[in-house]
């Protein structure tokens, strides 16, 4: 090696170190922190379109909705549609035009409720103030979902 590059390879191994290298704190986007949301392990904040106010926590967490089971309303049906691949597909959703969502896609309906097709989703759906990397957390998780709703083992 040349002695010229030593302190250059130095600076490098310390920043390393010292936890300034470009991941440090800022972990990518996974399906696993997609799951962590989905569920509400990691906690989301959201508000009903044309509220000022957060909804609590509790009450924004996507499974609540989108999954069924015991803990939701009065039946076992999930109360909105599935969160899967299916997603990704050309399909007419709401009666409207087929479309297809994408992680950018996604991030624009948790922000302001309008689908694939332009159309408004219901006021049922809260609005969501998320990250880039948050959406794409939950586009890779969605992604690995079947359609049919369960996830894999
Ligand atoms: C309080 C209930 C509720 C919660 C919580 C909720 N949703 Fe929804 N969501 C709905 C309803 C109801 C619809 C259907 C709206 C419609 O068809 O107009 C919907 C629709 C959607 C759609 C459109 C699906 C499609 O087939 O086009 C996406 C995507 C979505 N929600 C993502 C999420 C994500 C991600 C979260 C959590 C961050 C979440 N939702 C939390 C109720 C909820």
């Amino acid at each position: 090696m040349k002695a010229w590059l030593r302190p250059g390879l130095l600076a490098v191994c310390l920043a390393g170190s010292l936890g300034l290298g470009p991941a440090h704190g800022q972990a990518p986007a996974s399906a696993a922190a997609g799951e962590a949301l989905y569920t509400g392990r990691m906690p989301m904040t959201g508000k009903l379109r044309g509220h000022e106010v957060a909804l609590p926590a509790q009450v924004v967490v996507c499974s609540n909705c989108h999954e069924a089971g015991p803990s939701v309303g009065r039946s076992s049906a999930a109360y909105a549609p599935p969160l899967d691949a299916q997603l990704a597909q050309r399909l007419s959703r709401r009666q409207g035009p087929p479309a297809a969502y994408n992680a950018e896609v996604l991030c624009k309906v948790l922000r302001t409720g309008v689908d694939p097709a332009l159309i408004v989703l219901s006021q049922a759906m809260p609005l969501f103030e998320i990250s880039d990397k948050d959406c794409a957390s939950l586009w890779h998780y969605f992604l690995q979902r079947p359609p049919g709703g369960k996830a894999p083992p």
